[in-house]
């Protein structure tokens, strides 16, 4: 099955015409670069739902350094093949434009958890994050959604984010999908070099071992 035959929402009125109708619906959140990871996630939404949505959509308010915004892969054609190829019916890539309608101006924080770890790093890149979250969650009106435990900290606080909100949805956490070597699937790792990726290779191994 080709990329066209899979069905793209842009925008809220084409999602509300083209969305799943009959069952139970599983949203799996990304930000394309699809890897096996995210496939597998898929497969669990389509196993335990009638229906599946995969969103596609690289997320500005996430990112605290713009380099690495530039630099992030975008696959989308592929995306779509592999997402086809799995019986996904279709595919939410919403704009920034409809998304950030309100120019960031409400955001969700949350002050405890988010302030440790990676969000020691990253500032405002948990905001972002759970603001995205919160929309999608909002649009797609899925039963389950579905994230990696790889994100262990972003899994957490989406959590405690639907808990503290009511929000309907249930999260359901996924196990981390690796590459032969150890090191966890991710869309960054196609970034690293050569010697970079074996490096990784070897701390994953390393840190197997602890
Ligand atoms: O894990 C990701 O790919 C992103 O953080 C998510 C959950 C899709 C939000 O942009």
């Amino acid at each position: 099955m080709s990329a066209l035959t899979l069905p793209v929402a842009r925008g809220l009125d084409e999602w509300r015409r083209l969305r799943p109708r009959h069952g139970t619906l599983g949203l799996v959140p990304t930000m394309g670069a699809l890897h096996e990871g995210h496939l597998s996630l898929v497969r669990r939404a389509l196993d335990e739902n009638d229906a599946c949505v995969v969103s596609i959509f690289v997320n500005p308010t996430q990112f605290d350094d713009p380099g690495d915004l530039a630099a992030y892969p975008a696959t989308f054609d592929d995306d779509c093949t592999l997402l086809a190829g799995l019986g996904a019916p279709i595919v939410l890539a919403p704009t920034a434009d409809v998304l950030y309608a309100d120019g960031y101006r409400v955001r969700v924080s949350e002050h405890v958890d988010a302030c440790d770890l990676e969000g020691r790093h990253r500032p405002g890149h948990f905001d972002g994050m759970l603001t995205v979250v919160l929309k999608l969650l909002n649009i797609a009106g899925a039963h389950r959604a579905y994230f990696g435990e790889k994100d262990f900290q972003q899994l957490g606080l989406v959590r405690t984010m639907v808990e503290s909100l009511f929000h309907p949805t249930r999260i359901v956490g996924c196990p981390t999908v690796r590459e032969p070597d150890g090191l966890a699937m991710s869309s960054r790792n196609r970034r690293l070099t050569p010697a970079q990726r074996h490096l990784a290779g070897r701390w994953a191994a390393l840190l197997a071992d602890v």
